[in-house]
């Protein structure tokens, strides 16, 4: 099972924020490890873009926003070949015990204009868990076949 999070930036609002507020975005925002991948990165708004991106995506693939969890709990890091990774810290581990997601998967993409990201949690529940995970609702359609099935009994 998954559970997914997307979200987009426009790149001008990021790069305004930078020009007047820069150090205190960084510190409120990103890990360490995120600002020098910002630095390296000769702190392009595309970049910083994708990164605020990835961690609303990643929010809302949790399903908390932010708010429950802060910025610094999500972090974004990068392998060898460029590819970014998911780390979350130990304050996250309540939610994802409660979601049983055990791997997170974010992929990210920016123009001039705008930058994207595209988060999915990979989860697994027991029948009886995911039995609760579907909301049920009544619609006409589905009285009317159920009175039917009813009647042919
Ligand atoms: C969930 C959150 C990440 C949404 O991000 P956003 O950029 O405000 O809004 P987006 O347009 O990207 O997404 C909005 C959609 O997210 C969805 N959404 C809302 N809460 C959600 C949640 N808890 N989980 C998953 N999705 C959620 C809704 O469908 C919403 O659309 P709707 O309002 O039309 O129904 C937001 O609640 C949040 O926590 N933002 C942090 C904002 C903040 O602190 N900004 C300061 C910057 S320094």
């Amino acid at each position: 099972m998954i559970t997914t999070g997307v979200d987009i930036i426009k790149v001008d609002r990021i790069k305004k924020i930078l020009d007047n507020k820069r150090e205190a975005f960084y510190n409120k925002i990103f890990t360490e490890k995120e600002i020098l991948y910002i630095q390296s990165k000769n702190n392009d708004p595309k970049t910083v873009a994708t990164l605020f991106a990835a961690k609303e995506a990643i929010s809302k693939a949790l399903g908390t926003g932010i708010g429950k969890i802060t910025w610094k709990d999500i972090e974004i890091s990068h392998d060898k070949n460029g590819k970014p990774l998911v780390n979350l810290t130990q304050r996250t581990t309540y939610i994802l015990n409660d979601l049983n997601i055990n791997k997170f998967d974010i992929s990210i993409s920016h123009e001039e204009e705008f930058a994207v990201a595209f988060a999915i949690g990979y989860y697994s529940l027991t029948l009886e868990k995911e039995k609760k995970q579907i909301n049920y609702f009544h619609s006409k359609k589905l009285i009317i076949k159920y009175n039917i099935i009813i009647y042919l009994i």
